[in-house]
């Protein structure tokens, strides 16, 4: 058989195998709510997040805990948003976006094209809601992004 054709299988065989343990084409995302309330409303904190087609589902997350999901971006125009819907004790919400195109991606992209997801992480706390900025690599911050509503 004639060399090229050795080496250029050889190639697309390498091609097909690397793309197919990735779950997604340019690396995913992985989506994280952590519960780090520790005052008065410890142990009483729920989630609902969803985007246009995904429904994530509500949950209780216990202190120090977290909901986690993963998605694929479609690669050409990618457009996913995701949103939740967060309460704290009995009197404390926030319908708030989590994940957005323009505004919340760049900020949590971590600068490592290796990973195979990139996490996006949100901090439920008693005095508001965080994002984990990942811009600067080995340079996490903690960005408070809102406060909780006062439900009536
Ligand atoms: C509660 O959490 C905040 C931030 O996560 C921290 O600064 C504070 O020290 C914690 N308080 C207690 C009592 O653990």
């Amino acid at each position: 058989m004639n060399k090229h054709i050795i080496f250029f299988t050889t190639f697309l065989c390498v091609i097909a195998l690397a793309t197919a343990a990735k779950p997604c084409w340019l690396g995913g995302w992985a989506i994280n709510v952590v519960n780090q309330v520790n005052g008065t409303d410890k142990g009483h904190v729920y989630a609902h997040c969803k985007s246009k087609n995904d429904d994530i589902g509500f949950h209780k997350i216990k202190y120090q805990h977290s909901t986690t999901w993963k998605f694929c971006e479609n690669i050409f125009g990618p457009t996913t948003l995701f949103f939740c819907h967060a309460y704290k004790g009995q009197h404390q919400e926030l319908v708030f976006d989590v994940f957005t195109q323009d505004t919340i991606k760049p900020l949590c992209r971590e600068l490592d094209f290796k990973a195979n997801y990139w996490r996006c992480s949100w901090l439920l706390r008693d005095d508001g809601i965080y994002l984990v900025d990942r811009r600067e690599k080995g340079k996490e911050k903690n960005m408070k992004m809102h406060d909780w509503k006062h439900r009536a």
